[in-house]
């Protein structure tokens, strides 16, 4: 009788690789991997051979990183999604996405099951498996580094019986994920929370000490809220993401130190490099400033922290999440337009913004000629804005001294 199947999302990292002889032992299952290319830098012919020879029975590999953008980083991007305030987000984002693959590769193959490289304390079992549970509530979830109880060295020797070839220039003491969004860093002497992170835990961006003296200046095109060009040309989404990724990395732009909320209830330090969705946050920010009138602008905030929560979460595939990107796609109808972005020295800043639906009429702002504002309405305005803050300070709070009544006809 044949084995059956478990799909599992294969990075070609240790972790992962040992996972394929350890199912097949532990659980005696057949191993299927599933390696998703988001835009981290893989090998993913190289990847698909060490899946094999670890004893993979068939071992996928797919492209995804236009659809990553597509139908993650645009929604995230219009969104504006933070977690914290600082955290674009970049891992939380590519997990659904990954989830949705290995949902994908279990029905073709009649698995029943689909596992995971994650440890038992961290957001990304969360995300798979809520997102897992979501696509596909009858498929089981193994998640075998939660599971097994071997500490790194161990796993090394296990991966060694196992012919599986581990890279000792590799080894590093930090823990690493990378996508188009960004690049994640944990572990090592990050573990104290107290101490700067030393410079060689970047791999993406330059100190911004060392970063060229003269700015780089780049204007994003933007056609309801998404960015479709870069200097008047038209580019992919994605191509835009990661050419920015390298421009403004080049300038120090990007770096973020992070103590973090766990969902699952750890404080943790990491280290982000973010520096497309830095420069494209930043510019997108400043486009809706123009376009955008005051009391949306401040409602669609409270919607973005939340929309943020529930990405970090794990739960992109529930009604909430849908329900605020409908709100928030209805935002955008109007965000077309251009942003000049000034890149210096880890810094990226906003250098200028046009639209045909900026709300900003030089008329009505002006100090100097031309000026439109009837300046006499003001004063009745604040009269009857100001008729509440008034009414309550005539009442005396009990303990205070008495307050003289305004004078008759001036409530
Ligand atoms: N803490 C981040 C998140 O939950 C990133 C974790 C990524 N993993 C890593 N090994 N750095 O989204």
């Amino acid at each position: 009788m044949a084995r059956s199947k478990v799909v599992l999302a294969y990075s070609g990292g240790l972790d992962t690789s040992v996972a394929i002889p350890w199912l097949r032992e532990e659980k005696g299952l057949d191993v299927v991997t599933v390696t998703v290319d988001v835009g981290q830098p893989v090998d993913l012919e190289a990847v698909r051979a060490k899946a094999l020879a670890s004893g993979a029975s068939t071992a996928y590999v797919a492209d995804a990183r236009e659809e990553f953008a597509q139908e993650f980083l645009r929604p995230a991007l219009c969104a504006n999604a933070l977690y914290e305030g600082v955290y674009p987000l970049s891992t939380a984002l590519a997990r659904p996405l990954i989830a949705r693959r290995l949902v994908d590769v279990a029905r073709r193959e009649g698995a029943g099951a689909v596992a995971h490289g994650c440890t038992g304390k961290g957001n990304d079992q969360v995300r798979f498996e809520l997102s897992t549970q979501s696509l596909a509530p009858d498929l089981e979830v193994v998640a075998p580094a939660r599971e097994w109880s071997m500490n790194r060295d161990e796993e090394i020797a296990f991966a060694g019986r196992h012919g599986i070839p581990v890279d000792a220039t590799k080894r590093s003491p930090y823990s690493t994920d990378e996508n188009l969004w960004g690049r994640s860093v944990e572990c090592g002497i990050l573990e104290d929370p107290a101490v700067e992170p030393p410079e060689e835990v970047y791999a993406w961006t330059r100190s911004p000490l060392e970063a060229p003296e003269e700015p780089a200046r780049l204007t994003l095109g933007f056609e309801e809220g998404v960015p479709v060009s870069l200097d008047g040309t038209a580019v992919p989404f994605h191509e835009l993401i990661g050419t920015l990724n390298r421009l403004a990395g080049e300038h120090g732009v990007g770096r973020i130190d992070h103590l973090e909320s766990r969902v699952v209830g750890i404080k943790s330090r990491e280290v982000y490099e973010c520096p497309a969705a830095t420069v494209l946050l930043e510019a997108h920010r400043a486009l809706e400033a123009l376009v955008l009138p005051r009391d949306l602008l401040a409602f669609k905030r409270t919607v973005e922290q939340r929309y943020g929560e529930l990405v970090y979460d794990g739960l992109w595939f529930g009604p909430l999440r849908s329900s605020l990107e409908a709100f928030v796609r209805a935002t955008q109808e109007r965000l077309t337009g251009e942003v000049a972005m000034k890149l210096s020295k880890g810094r990226a800043t906003v250098a200028g913004r046009r639209s045909a639906a900026s709300l900003y009429r030089a008329g009505l702002a002006t100090y100097s000629e031309g000026d439109r504002f009837r300046r006499e309405m003001a004063e009745g305005f604040i009269y009857v804005w100001g008729l509440p803050s008034r009414t309550w300070a005539s009442v005396a709070r009990p303990s205070a001294r008495p307050v003289a009544l305004p004078p008759a006809g001036r409530p």
